[in-house]
């Protein structure tokens, strides 16, 4: 790739992963960026890194602007090492004057064993710094995506450089969201904002209020994966408003796995019932589905119906998975249910009632379990629960 100028004097100098698949349990199967940006002015300052192995990618962009011994300036404004991965190489590099970071940042850091002699310069909200005609304003990001996080704000160019926030994991030819298909570009959005955010959702009301109070002018935002929003970067702060807000639409998400397709026939009886009542229904198989592709349909689902077989006493293991997934997610104020066929014992709806539970969901069911095969009149029961459910998800959001 090559560098990019988004604003005056203001590059894109980033990195794009085309073959990430996994990014830490989380499915990339159309890769990722990794961006940095460096503001050419009488400090040249250079605002996060990029992966390891991408640091040659982040030196050849950046060697074609300045040369990078020239920089002085590294603002980091998030230790995960997807940004700080080539921190050290590039401070052997360029030597700053000064590295700008959190306290928790500056804590983070030393953490993972950056040197302390390095020229940590910790920063606060509010807190401005003069690079010359421009300036940079800083704003901590706590949890989003982690206790170091902050943003750095150009109010000269109303360029928001956000980090984490505001991302996608979408490797693309193209910088920019005016650039890409949108409807695709939402949905990565909406999957990163369900896989790595959706647990710091009250974090994100709070962050969006404070943008707010700061009064800042926002005509672009530059996250630190994915695509620069420049042609309505009011539509992704909406989405993250309603995103964070939980609010869900006439959905439901039936997930299941199974042993003989007992479970299977009893998913696809309930799902019949959800829709007769018109209720938007997707049905995942987890033996097929990757969770992360099924915690972004939660992100919108009011119902989440859960069906495993009983083996060995429990659930089936790829629905532990999801359930544990999807618990640290912290979704909130939906309705559950769980299902299940069994043998002898039985005792997986209880084990995924208890997830539900602590999920505090409020259940349409104490379980529907049937043992071996379902006969017509158990599938009319699952028929039956899908339209309560229905029912439910039509009925207000308590
Ligand atoms: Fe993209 Fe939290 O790192």
């Amino acid at each position: 790739m090559f560098p990019v100028e988004i604003k005056d004097k203001i590059y894109w100098v980033g990195a794009v992963d085309w073959n990430i698949r996994d990014f830490h349990g989380y499915s990339t199967y159309k890769g990722t960026t990794y961006n940095a940006y460096l503001i050419v002015d009488e400090k040249i300052t250079l605002v996060d890194t990029v992966k390891n192995p991408f640091k040659k990618e982040l030196i050849n962009n950046i060697s074609q602007i300045v040369d990078p011994g020239k920089i002085d300036y590294l603002i980091v404004n998030h230790v995960e090492m997807d940004h700080a991965g080539s921190v050290r190489e590039m401070v052997d590099l360029i030597q700053p004057e000064k590295i700008f970071c959190s306290a928790m940042g500056q804590k983070t850091m030393l953490a993972y064993n950056f040197p302390a002699d390095y020229p940590y310069e910790v920063v606060k909200t509010g807190q401005s710094l003069s690079l010359g005609k421009k300036s940079v304003q800083f704003i901590e990001t706590r949890m989003l995506h982690w206790p170091d996080s902050m943003f750095t704000y150009v109010p000269e160019d109303r360029l928001l450089i956000s980090s984490d926030a505001f991302g996608e994991h979408w490797a693309t030819s193209e910088r920019f969201d005016d650039e890409v298909d949108r409807a695709e570009l939402m949905a990565h959005a909406a999957k990163y904002y369900a896989n790595i955010l959706l647990l710091y959702s009250p974090l994100v009301q709070k962050l969006l209020a404070d943008v707010q109070k700061l009064n800042l002018a926002i005509d672009m935002i530059a996250p630190d994966h994915g695509l620069i929003w420049r042609g309505n970067p009011g539509a992704i702060l909406e989405a993250y408003d309603r995103w964070s807000r939980q609010v869900t639409g006439t959905k439901a998400v039936i997930i299941y796995d199974t042993m003989w397709h007992s479970t299977e026939q009893m998913a696809l009886a309930i799902a019949d019932g959800l829709i007769r009542e018109n209720i938007s229904t997707k049905i995942f198989n987890l033996r097929v589905t990757h969770r992360s592709e099924i915690m972004t349909e939660v992100l919108d689902a009011r119902a989440i119906i859960c069906g495993s077989s009983t083996l060995n006493n429990n659930m089936l293991p790829k629905m532990a998975d999801i359930l544990t997934y999807m618990k640290g997610l912290k979704p909130v104020n939906r309705i559950g249910a769980a299902f299940g066929s069994y043998g002898w014992s039985g005792e997986a709806v209880g084990h995924i009632n208890q997830y539900l539970e602590e999920m505090k969901f409020t259940l349409a069911t104490p379980g529907l379990k049937i043992q071996y095969g379902p006969s017509e009149a158990d599938l009319q029961k699952c028929q039956d629960l899908g339209r309560q459910i229905g029912q439910m998800i039509k009925g207000p959001v308590k």
